[in-house]
This record gives structure tokens, C-alpha cells and sequence, in this order.
């Protein structure tokens, strides 16, 4: 056998990684020849340094990805600030995840809350009642009872004229307004249990108490609000031949409120969670930091501009893009007096102004993404300056093909929580480079 061919078969046999150790004892002790042993060897050896050079390429190709998020790690110090050092880590780890847990359960609701709307559900429970409205009617007689209350309401009146109702298509509309409901107030228990219990425990610092109290305020607000939104579209209104809905001012309301609930809860989540990275003092960063905090009110108006579209289903006209209708501003911008009704009342500006303002906000992150490209940061706050530039392409494409396909359910409602993973980001980014307190 030729030393080529020898090198061939070993190479061959050892680059498959396997079974190293017994084919090598095999060599060592079997009746191969001295010279045909040596050859294996040593290629052995050098396929083994080869493997290793190759493991420990990939092992720093995934560390390099994974650390941004090194330190997230459970052992990492989180923020001083809210935190108090007299409370141990593990319990500020506990907390942190609690709330972000909240947070969680706020973006469901909001997610849930969507469906509700769109699937046209949110006036089938035509009262509000905390406890007996956790149950659902649990027999015939009680569900026939149920709708027939409903069909006092305008919603039926008006479905009626269009087609008929059968009970099953009322039992699907009454639950997932049930399970909105019903979330809501699991969420008010995710909060307040473990509230309680980490109050107990004294794990929750001096400076965090009066935001809980706030929190808790928040959540029952929230509970309010919807109600009170729905109230708005139970009523009577005569003089209108459209569908019955919501008002949208009361809309906007409920879904800033739930917004706003979320982004505390993920901030104070972030801070009992995440290691503080000290940031080079410099004008740089402070110009970024200042434009960092700018980025959640721009995505949480965007949002609420949207909330306006939603409230007016002003989705529904002017289905095309880029131009309104084959016109860069449609002639029905400025049909009702006072003027400043438009903004909020009149579907074609509402819409308008929806569209304009979320491309702006894209071409402003743009830029900001773009400012960032060169500046000292730390890779966390890379990472989120990142996610934040490419979910807001993927937003506003996903409020684009919601436009143009008439506004299904499923895109819409991707649409809405996207709007709250962009806020996430925002707000994620706002954090990492926020001043520390000294
Ligand atoms: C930064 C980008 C954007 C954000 C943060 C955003 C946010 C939102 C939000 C929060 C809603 C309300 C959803 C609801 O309550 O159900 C909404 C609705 C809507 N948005 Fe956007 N949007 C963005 C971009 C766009 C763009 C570029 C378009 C189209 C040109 C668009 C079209 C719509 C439409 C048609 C609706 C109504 C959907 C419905 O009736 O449920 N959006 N948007």
C-alpha cells in the first residue's frame, strides 16, 4: 500500500469524527504494520487539531452572536436605581421577571383586544359585572336569554338588516369578548398575588411601592376604560346609517392606556433585569441618548394616529399605496367644519395622516439607525438600535399589505401587536442607553 493511499484511508476514516478512540486502540494494539500505524497517527493527530481548531471557531462565532445578551445572565448585577442593595439578587431577578411577566400579559390583552375588534365581538356582553362575568351562561335557556338582550342593542339591529344570526354565531362573538375579559382580569391577578407576596417577602424597595401603588391604579383604570369604550357603541345613534362602533376618541384611550402600562412594566422589568452598562460621557452619546428617548413618544403616536384608523375603520377607503386613490393628497382631506374635526373624525384625513406620519417615523429610525452605525456602543444597545431600524420595515410593510388586502383579520391584527414589539425595541433601546444614576 502506497503512503498516499494510507493517508487517504485514514484521513477518510478519521474525518468522520467518529468513534476515535476505538479505532485508535485498534492501531496501537492490532497487527498493522509500524509504518502504516505511524502514518495513521499522525494524521489522526492532525485531523483531531483540525476538529478542535474548527470547534472553537464555531464556539466564538456563537459567543460573539449570544453576547449582547451576556449580561441578562441570572448572576449579572441589574440597574441601581429602583433596586435597592439591602434586597439580594436573586429576589430582584424574581421581581424582574414578574414584571415582565406583566408585561407579557398586557401584550396579550392588547393582541386579544385586536381580535375582539376586528372579528366585530366587542359589543356582545352588553353589561359589566366583575365576578358574575367570569362565568359564561351555562345552559341553553341562560344563552337564549343572553341574546335575546343582545338583539335590543343597535349592533343586532343593524346585522339584522344585513343577514341573519344564528345563537351559534352569537356564542363565538360572546366568547372571545368573554376571554378579553377574562384575561384582563387574570392580568389584574398576575399583578396583585405576586404584588403581595414580594411585599410580604420585603423584596420590593422603597423607590418601587409607589409605582406599584401607580400600577395598580393603571390596571383598574384600564378595566374602567374598556367598559367605558364600550358603552360608546351600545348606544342608540339614530341619526347614523353605518355599523354601530366604538367612539375612537375612547378607543385611542383604551389602547394608549394599555400601552403605556405595558412600557412601564417592561422598563422597571428591564432594569430589575439587566446589567447596567456604563457609557463613555461624551457629546456623541448624549445626542444619541436624547434621540434614543425620542424614538417611544414617535412609535407610541404613530400608534395612536393608527388607533384612530382602526376606531374609524378608515382602512377600509383608499386601498392603494403609495398614492391615495391616484393622488398624493385625495381631494376629501378638509370636508368637515371645524376644521380641526378632520384630524380625528373624517376617515380619508385620519387615514392620511396615519400613513405619512408612520413613513416619516420609518425614514426617522432610519437615520437614526444610520447615526449609530459609527458611534461607541455597547453591543446590547447595538443589538437594539438594530432590531428597532428592521421592525420598523417590517411594521410598516405589514400596515401597507393590511391597507391594500382590505383589512383582514389575521394581517390586522399582526399589525397592531407589531406596533407594540416596535415600542418594545424603542423602549429596550431608551434603556440601554439611559443615564445612570451615579
Ligand atoms: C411605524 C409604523 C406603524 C405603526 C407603529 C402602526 C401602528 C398602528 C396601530 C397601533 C394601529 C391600530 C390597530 C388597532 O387598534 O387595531 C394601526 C392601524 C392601521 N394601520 Fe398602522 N402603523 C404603522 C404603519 C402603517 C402604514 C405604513 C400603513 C399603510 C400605509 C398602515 C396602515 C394601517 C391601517 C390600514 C390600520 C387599520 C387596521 C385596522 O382597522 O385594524 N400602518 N397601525
Amino acid at each position: 500500500m502506497s503512503s498516499y493511499a494510507i493517508r487517504l484511508c485514514a484521513s477518510k476514516v478519521f474525518s468522520q469524527n467518529t468513534a476515535h478512540f476505538s479505532i485508535l486502540k485498534t492501531f496501537q494494539h492490532g497487527n498493522c504494520l509500524p509504518a502504516i500505524r505511524t502514518k495513521c497517527l499522525q494524521s489522526y493527530w492532525t485531523s483531531t487539531k483540525q476538529l478542535k481548531s474548527q470547534k472553537s471557531k464555531l464556539l466564538s462565532t456563537v459567543a460573539r452572536f449570544l453576547q449582547p445578551l451576556r449580561h441578562c445572565s441570572s448572576s449579572a448585577k441589574p440597574t441601581p436605581g429602583t433596586l435597592s442593595p439591602d434586597i439580594p439578587l436573586y429576589a430582584q431577578k424574581h421581581v424582574g421577571r414578574w414584571l415582565m411577566a406583566c408585561a407579557g400579559m398586557c401584550f396579550g390583552a392588547v393582541t386579544l383586544g385586536g381580535i375582539t375588534r376586528l372579528t366585530e365581538s366587542g359589543l356582545s356582553m352588553v353589561d359589566w359585572k366583575l365576578f358574575r362575568d367570569m362565568t359564561p351562561p351555562w345552559s341553553q335557556e341562560q344563552w337564549i336569554k343572553e341574546f335575546e338582550t343582545y338583539k335590543s342593542f343597535p349592533e343586532y339591529q343593524y346585522i339584522a338588516k344585513e343577514r341573519d344570526m344564528t345563537l351559534n354565531d352569537f356564542k363565538f362573538i360572546w366568547y372571545t369578548e368573554w376571554f378579553h375579559r377574562l384575561w384582563g382580569r387574570t392580568t389584574g391577578m398576575v399583578f396583585l398575588l405576586p404584588a403581595l407576596f414580594f411585599l410580604k417577602k420585603g423584596w420590593i424597595s422603597k423607590a418601587m411601592k409607589p409605582r406599584l401603588a401607580v400600577y395598580a391604579v393603571l390596571l383598574g383604570f384600564q378595566g374602567f376604560l374598556g367598559w367605558y369604550m364600550v358603552k360608546s357603541g351600545l348606544q342608540d345613534q339614530p341619526e347614523s346609517t353605518d355599523v354601530p362602533r366604538v367612539s375612537q376618541y375612547r378607543l385611542m384611550s383604551h389602547l394608549g392606556a394599555a400601552f403605556a402600562l405595558y412600557a412601564l412594566f417592561l422598563w422597571q422589568g428591564l432594569s430589575h433585569l439587566l446589567t447596567a452598562v456604563k457609557l463613555p460621557q461624551t457629546k456623541q452619546i448624549s445626542k444619541l441618548r436624547m434621540y434614543s428617548h425620542a424614538m417611544m413618544p414617535l412609535v407610541f403616536l404613530v400608534s395612536m394616529s393608527g388607533a384612530f384608523v382602526a376606531g374609524l375603520d378608515a382602512g377600509l377607503t383608499y386601498n392603494t399605496w403609495p398614492k391615495m386613490a391616484d393622488k398624493w393628497i385625495p381631494d376629501d382631506l378638509i370636508t368637515m367644519k371645524p376644521k380641526w374635526k378632520n384630524l380625528f373624525e373624517n376617515p380619508t384625513t385620519v387615514q392620511f395622516i396615519h400613513r405619512n406620519f408612520a413613513e416619516s417615523a420609518v425614514v426617522i429610525i432610519a437615520g437614526f439607525w444610520w447615526m449609530c452605525r459609527k458611534a461607541p456602543l455597547p453591543p446590547r444597545a447595538r443589538l437594539a438600535v438594530n432590531c428597532l431600524f428592521g421592525m420598523s420595515i417590517v411594521q410598516a410593510t405589514l400596515g401597507i399589505s393590511t391597507l391594500l388586502m382590505h383589512v383582514p383579520v389575521s394581517l390586522a391584527s399582526t399589525h397592531q401587536s407589531g406596533s407594540l414589539v416596535l415600542m418594545s425595541f424603542a423602549i429596550w433601546l431608551a434603556h440601554e442607553l439611559r443615564r445612570l444614576p451615579k
